[in-house]
């Protein structure tokens, strides 16, 4: 008799955006994202109205990837949701909804963590693409994290780096902010550094021991060069947008680079992912590739759409609890500093 096929509805809302997918089996057959472009006028994101969005979009949104997909949902096997890390307003949306459809539908309720939601993204069949072989290393690179993780297997992994101040995205936002950009700012410096000098300028890099990350003086280092120069001309940063952009992505992208290299190295791991929304980067990608040829690595780049953040990656990694039957209660709880 055939196995019959699995259906597992996602939700992610830990930032900004709501999501949700269906996922059949390892494809994904919807997945949609409300992005709430709100925050772009108060160059962050402002979590009340963040949580008040994610309120109204919700519903509207699981309904149309229900409907998407072709199915109903009585079909649903299992709803699988982010319990964190992020904005505990927002988590409490998609945490309460998951929480109520486990109840009304009579399935399991499976949590998820957002951070190992990234990484397992690269598992999502999509017909073309390789999957990365174990042990592998994940350069996890978000507005709120930056982590090396250590993948020993789907639900075996380990933090081996991380961040000890801002995180990547964060530095490209935050930097977007001060060359005039709206929020996120990331994607419009990847846009504008096509164009531009990635040597023009030179900004300092950390001094940070073992596999962890620093970026706030990298961040103050822009900051006070940028004043410095417009005092003695106002229009510099415009005149020199796109070698602006091209010369901090190019640092962002060498400091990320020297850690993963070191790790690479240290564990003697040849297959290497990025994941998560700076492994959108063209810069990274690029980078990435290059290195690939260079020091024999094995590179596992996600699709655009499994990049940032997604619910897909959260019913894939859903899927994988599903059949170790690692379910939730009805007593589980939003958790902003949910760790791997
Ligand atoms: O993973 P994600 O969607 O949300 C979090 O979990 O934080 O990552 C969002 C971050 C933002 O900081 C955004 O500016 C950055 O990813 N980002 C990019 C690009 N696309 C998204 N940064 C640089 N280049 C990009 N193309
Ligand atoms: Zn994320």
């Amino acid at each position: 008799m055939p196995e019959k096929d699995i259906y597992i509805l996602g939700i992610e809302s830990s930032c900004d955006d709501t999501s949700a997918a269906i996922l059949k089996n390892n494809t994904i057959l919807s997945n949609l994202i409300a992005r709430q472009d709100v925050h772009e006028l108060y160059g962050g994101v402002v979590p009340e109205l963040a949580s008040r969005a994610h309120q109204q979009n919700i519903v509207p949104v699981i309904d149309a990837a229900i409907k998407k997909a072709g199915i109903s949902k009585e079909q649903i096997d299992a709803v699988a949701f982010t319990r964190g890390p992020g904005l505990m307003g927002s988590l409490i949306v998609g945490t309460s909804f998951a929480k109520a459809f486990s109840m009304a539908m009579d399935i399991p309720l499976i949590e998820v963590n957002h951070m190992v939601g990234h990484v397992l993204a690269h598992f999502i069949e999509d017909g073309e693409n390789k999957m990365p072989k174990f042990p592998f290393l994940c350069l996890t690179v978000s507005g709120g994290h930056t982590q090396i993780v250590l993948v020993r297997d789907h639900l075996d992994m380990e933090v081996i780096g991380t961040t000890i101040d801002d995180a990547a995205g964060e530095t490209f936002d935050k930097a977007a902010k001060l060359l005039g950009f709206p929020y996120p700012g990331g994607p419009l410096i990847d846009k504008h550094a096509s164009n531009g000098d990635h040597l023009k300028f030179k900004f300092s890099k950390p001094d940070i021991k073992e596999l962890d990350f620093s970026f706030s003086g990298l961040k103050t280092s822009i900051l006070y060069f940028l004043q410095k120069q417009c005092i003695s001309n106002p229009a510099f940063i415009e005149q020199n947008r796109d070698d602006l952009c091209a010369s901090i992505q190019a640092t962002i992208i060498e400091i990320l680079l020297k850690k993963l290299k070191k790790a690479a190295k240290d564990l003697n791991i040849n297959q290497i992912a990025i994941a998560g929304g700076v492994s959108a980067n063209s810069g990274l990608r690029n980078t990435l590739k290059e290195e690939a040829l260079l020091l024999n690595w094995e590179v596992y780049i996600p699709k655009f759409e499994y990049c940032t953040d997604n619910a897909a990656m959260i019913a894939i990694t859903g899927k994988f609890l599903f059949e170790k039957a690692v379910f939730s209660d009805q007593s589980v709880a939003a958790s902003p500093r949910y760790s791997i």
